[in-house]
């Protein structure tokens, strides 16, 4: 039997994919529904007067070059520049309102401030780094933290990290959350290459079931039976399980894989100041009150200032608690979401996952957040990959590109066109999105759009990346066993 044909073997994880598929369509149609339904009231009268497409209409293109627009490709970029500075650090003005009617209705509500000294984890937040000042970055290489749990997550999971052997422009090092059939498939892959350009390592990190779920336990107040489940919820552990020295990492889902160089992402990091510790893509434009609004972020792909959150002591624990060390976290879910379940203790409500509990994080404490460019979020199951692809011509100017975007209206990229860097097929049907059958399909709007490029890098062969010197750089794999969480040195 291949390994692509063997059974599934593990009931929970089964039931961890079907949910997250399911659950990521349901608040699509509705965050669509209403926002179209929000954005046809305001803006018929306009589209009849100008006569004129759909978003077209609704984001007024602004002249290439403006503010918030880089005019030069990424290569030109001076060194250490982040690519899209401007936009990271800040809101473009156009979030004042303009002549479709103050977006400030639909931005997010004021969040007070929250960092007086007396929360938890603030005292260790300033003795660690001092106020006002740029965070050093760490001498590092370009760092990856990936959960691939069970072959079919890794089989997605592999065609992601050929992606960043593809691409990269740097020595890359992966660290793998995984189970034993994740590392089998990715290691016989890996093994094909023996020159790759750049040096790769590859940590593996092999979980047991029990001791995520013991650690869950501990933690107390995150429930495990929506969306993300077990392996999903080990997004919110990563500065828990990699090693001290490891003092940032990038995130992403296992269903996505790269166009550009990962080098690129990594740069966002630059645009980090001395309270941030998560950059990831938000949606200001979003609401949805049933999941406490937590589709106004995406944690499909994150930047970790892992040592950061070791400092604040991002997540609690029953160790912490014993040993009189306060969590970042509590304080944060219980102002989202209310008091916990009194007869569970846990956050039954939090439905969107590790989403829901990132989302309370980032509302709770907003100086550890920054925003993370589209560029990096075109996703199958979000805005219809605001319409970009492989369509029209490859001369398209930023004005077509424009004509044809989505989705852009009130958000922090109103204006610009979408330049994708690293796309995302999730919501499509069975277990792997690079096998789904609707990329046949030539009346599919998304197949037509990127199945071209999902075919390159599901077929690109791993023998091809032997493209380096002989005797220079290597593939090297390592795998840790008996994974311990940080808070297992205080029990
Ligand atoms: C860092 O940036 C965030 C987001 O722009 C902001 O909320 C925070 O106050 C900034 N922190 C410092 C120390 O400048």
């Amino acid at each position: 039997m291949s390994e692509e044909s063997a059974p599934f073997l593990n009931p929970p994880v089964a039931r961890w994919r079907a949910h997250a598929r399911d659950w990521n369509r349901r608040p699509m149609l509705v965050k669509q529904f209403m926002l179209f339904s929000a954005a046809a009231v305001i803006t018929l009268p306009l589209l009849y007067m100008l006569s004129s497409r759909g978003d077209a209409a609704l984001s007024i293109p602004e002249p290439y070059g403006g503010s918030h627009v880089q005019p030069f490709p990424p290569e030109t970029v001076p060194e250490g520049e982040p690519a899209y500075l401007p936009s990271i650090t800040a809101y473009p003005p156009y979030a004042g309102g303009d002549e479709h009617g103050s977006v400030a209705t639909v931005l997010p509500p004021h969040i007070e401030d929250l960092s007086r000294p007396d929360r938890p984890g603030a005292p260790l937040e300033t003795a660690t780094r001092p106020q006002d000042v740029p965070a050093a970055a760490p001498s590092q290489p370009v760092t990856f933290a990936l959960i691939m749990w069970s072959e079919h997550s890794a089989s997605e999971g592999a065609i992601l990290l050929k992606s960043i052997m593809m691409y990269t422009s740097v020595p890359v090092d992966v660290y793998i959350l995984c189970d034993e059939e994740a590392q089998t498939y990715v290691e016989r892959r890996l093994a094909l290459v023996q020159r790759p350009r750049h040096p790769l390592r590859v940590f593996f990190y092999r979980m047991a079931w029990q001791a995520m779920l013991d650690r869950i336990e501990r933690e107390g107040s995150i429930s495990t039976v929506h969306a993300a489940g077990v392996p999903g919820l080990m997004k919110l552990f990563i500065h828990e399980l990699l090693p001290a020295h490891v003092e940032r990492a990038i995130f992403v889902d296992t269903d996505a894989f790269f166009v550009s160089d990962p080098a690129l992402l990594w740069r966002q990091f630059d645009a980090f100041n001395a309270t941030t510790a998560i950059m990831l893509p938000s949606h200001p434009e979003m609401f949805a009150p049933q999941w406490f609004d937590a589709n106004k972020i995406c944690s499909c792909v994150m930047l970790l200032d892992l040592a950061r959150f070791r400092a604040l002591r991002l997540m609690d624990s029953s160790a912490y608690r014993a040993a009189g060390l306060p969590a970042l976290a509590p304080a944060a879910f219980r102002e989202l979401f209310g008091a916990p379940e009194a007869d569970t203790g846990r956050y039954a409500g939090a439905a969107l996952g590790d989403q829901s509990f990132w989302w309370a994080i980032i509302r709770g404490r907003p100086e550890l957040f920054m925003h993370l460019h589209y560029d990096w979020e075109v996703s199958s199951c979000l805005l219809d990959m605001y319409a970009t692809g492989l369509t029209g011509s490859d001369a398209a100017t930023i004005e077509d590109e424009l004509a044809a975007q989505l989705h852009t209206w009130a958000t922090p990229h109103q204006g610009e066109a979408i330049m994708p860097k690293l796309v995302h097929f999730n919501c499509l049907e069975g277990a792997r999105y690079h096998e789904w059958a609707g990329w046949d399909d030539p009346t599919n709007s998304l197949a037509v759009r990127w199945a071209p490029a999902v075919r390159y890098h599901a077929g690109y062969k791993w023998l091809w990346l032997n493209q380096g010197q002989k005797g220079g750089a290597a593939v090297t794999t390592e795998t840790v066993f008996d994974v311990r969480f940080a808070d297992e040195l205080h029990a």
